[in-house]
């Protein structure tokens, strides 16, 4: 008996959900009791239901709502996307975490995943509040193509996630350019007059690391308010999916549906089938073809949103009739 145990070991031991003494478990794993019941009371702390003593025995009665590795891994169906998989409860940034990875080598498709964030970042500097019971994670993606390609990759992760919210959640989705999922929210209380609208539930952020002709690493990070709660000060804005469908999601589920999405998408971006995927983005986007008002650096411009071009920028037709591309952004509102 060396006494050395990992959570791990006790966790395979308990998943068939039969109760085992403790006796038994020690004997297996090659422990004395007191080192068994230390590492039961660690996954218990986890969120995993054991109930039982050394004596009477243990067995599994719930699963945590974690996304420790061995609770998703097993579910996952990627080729590659977060197969390598970081797996942290708290840290500032999964992108600060996933940037140092890349710079040391770590490979396509790693996927770094906290359950809170301490200094979460959105777009334009913003602050992204992680709290948990959301989706807070970054994969690290190596592609070959021109650095100048790579804004399009975050309206490719865009539709990543939107179809997997609506697949997961089952409720109607819209991507705002140039990369948000918005979703519909029924009104504050069901005898309220309010119509339904559309809320904020997920983002993407894109930071990359490159030369001249190549692409060193890119870190796609994405947020998804699933089963958390959203600060008063940004409900109007913003809506976890639990509230917008009545539920709560597993985000498990969830998580895996993304990188499969993304998986897939992803293959066809470097194959070059950008035609395709914009008409897709097209296809998610309530705002294509109206009228909106836009927030650029130089301040607000209104046109009608008339397409995508290839490297994501949004062609905005002037009232004048004249073209304008924008390339970095924000809709604020549809005019009409
Ligand atoms: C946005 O819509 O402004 C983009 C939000 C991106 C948030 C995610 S959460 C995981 C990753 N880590 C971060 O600090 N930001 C991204």
């Amino acid at each position: 008996m060396n006494g050395k145990i990992s959570k791990k070991a006790v966790f395979s031991l308990l998943k068939n959900g039969e109760k085992i003494s403790g006796e038994a478990l020690a004997k297996q794993l090659g422990v004395s009791r007191q080192a068994l019941h230390k590492q039961v009371q660690k996954l218990r702390g986890l969120g995993y239901d054991i109930p039982g003593m050394p004596k009477s025995g243990y067995f599994l009665k719930g699963r945590t709502e974690l996304l420790l590795p061995e609770e998703f891994l097993p579910g996952l169906k990627t080729r590659k996307f977060g197969k390598n998989y970081v797996y942290l409860d708290l840290t500032d940034s999964t992108q600060n975490r996933a940037k140092e990875l890349a710079e040391k080598g770590a490979p396509e498709g790693t996927l770094v995943l906290a359950e809170k964030q301490s200094a979460g970042r959105g777009r334009l500097g913003r602050r992204w509040v992680s709290p948990p019971g959301g989706l807070w994670a970054s994969l690290i993606l190596r592609p070959r193509v021109h650095p100048q390609a790579v804004p399009f990759l975050s309206l490719v992760a865009s539709m990543a996630v939107h179809d997997a919210i609506r697949d997961a959640a089952g409720i109607s989705c819209t991507l705002k350019w140039p990369n948000d999922v918005w979703v519909l929210s029924k009104s504050r209380s069901s005898s309220s007059q309010e119509p339904a609208f559309y809320r904020k539930a997920a983002g993407i952020l894109l930071e990359m690391s490159a030369e001249s002709e190549k692409v060193h690493w890119v870190v796609l990070g994405f947020g998804i308010d699933v089963n958390n709660t959203i600060p008063k000060n940004l409900s109007s804005l913003a809506i976890s999916l639990k509230e917008a469908s009545g539920s709560s999601l597993s985000r498990q589920w969830l998580l895996s549906l993304v990188l499969k999405n993304l998986e897939t998408f992803y293959g066809k971006f470097l194959q070059g089938q950008i035609s395709l995927l914009k008409l897709g983005y097209k296809k998610r986007s309530l705002f294509i073809g109206r009228d909106v008002a836009l927030s650029v650096s130089g301040g607000r411009i209104h046109g009608k949103f008339l397409d995508i071009d290839l490297d994501g920028a949004l062609i905005l037709q002037k009232p004048d009739r004249r073209l304008k591309k924008v390339l970095a952004g924000e809709i604020l509102s549809p005019d009409s």
